[in-house]
């Protein structure tokens, strides 16, 4: 199965990915944990993106097409993939439509997460992450065991240097701005599922269990 899963900022798409990922033995790739681990790597791609990343505004797509096609052509995303965080523009989306045509293949869903903006707000403000393993908290529904320690593998929980409420309005307008106009993309090629991206985790993955069990 070939899965994107679409929404703003905080919608919830990386922490249903890894449920469904574990569910459904998927692969989770997400464009936004491949820029960070450039921009710790200080690698020439994550100075690139580094400068994009902390003002809120997306990478340019001559970037991000090709990282995400790299990683969609290694072994473990033979069986399938959900990916998050990308596409987020039209350029992207023809992009990826292409890159999967040459290889016979096709997107099978995109799962839309629609979220309301208070939602968003109360999500990323309070989001904290393990430095080491990626593992998501927040400080008030999630909280690890031991503050700032990483309940999986004892890393640093850190917070994201565009969780500050400044950035996040601004990912929130840029979203709006740049990936809005992919929920009618794919909805015109008929491969478009909504969900309520509101609702709690637990209720969220039971519906994502039931539509992707029925594919
Ligand atoms: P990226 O890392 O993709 O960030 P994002 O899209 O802004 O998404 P988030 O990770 O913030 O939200 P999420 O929906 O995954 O929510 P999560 O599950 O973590 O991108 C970062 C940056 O990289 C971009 O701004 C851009 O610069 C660049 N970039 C990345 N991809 C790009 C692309 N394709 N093109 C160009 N630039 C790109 O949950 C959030 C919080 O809420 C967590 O604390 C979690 O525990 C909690 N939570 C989750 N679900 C629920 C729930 N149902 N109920 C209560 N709490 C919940």
């Amino acid at each position: 199965m070939k899965l994107v899963f679409l929404g703003p900022p905080g919608a919830g798409k990386g922490t249903q990915a890894e449920e469904t990922c574990k569910s459904f033995s998927l692969t989770h790739i997400s464009t936004g944990d491949i820029l960070r681990k450039a921009v710790a790597d200080g690698s020439d791609v994550g100075l690139e993106a580094k400068k994009y990343m902390e003002e809120g505004d997306l990478v340019p797509d001559s970037i991000i097409v090709g990282l995400a096609a790299d990683r969609m052509s290694e072994d473990d995303c033979a069986e399938g993939f959900i990916l998050d965080g990308f596409p987020r523009t039209i350029v992207q989306a023809q992009a990826l439509d292409e890159e999967l045509q040459n290889s016979g293949s096709r997107l099978d869903l995109v799962i839309y997460f629609e979220t309301s903006e208070d939602v968003i707000i109360r999500r990323l403000t309070g989001r904290r992450i393990c430095r080491k393993c990626g593992a998501n908290y927040h400080i008030e529904t999630m909280k690890p065991r031991v503050e700032g320690v990483c309940d999986r593998c004892g890393g640093e929980i850190y917070q994201r240097s565009d969780d500050k409420l400044g950035t996040i309005k601004k990912r929130v307008k840029v979203y709006h701005e740049e990936t809005d106009s992919l929920i009618e993309y794919y909805r015109e090629r008929d491969i478009l599922a909504e969900v309520d991206g509101d609702e709690a985790v637990s209720e969220l993955a039971v519906v994502l269990e039931g539509m992707l069990s029925v594919r």
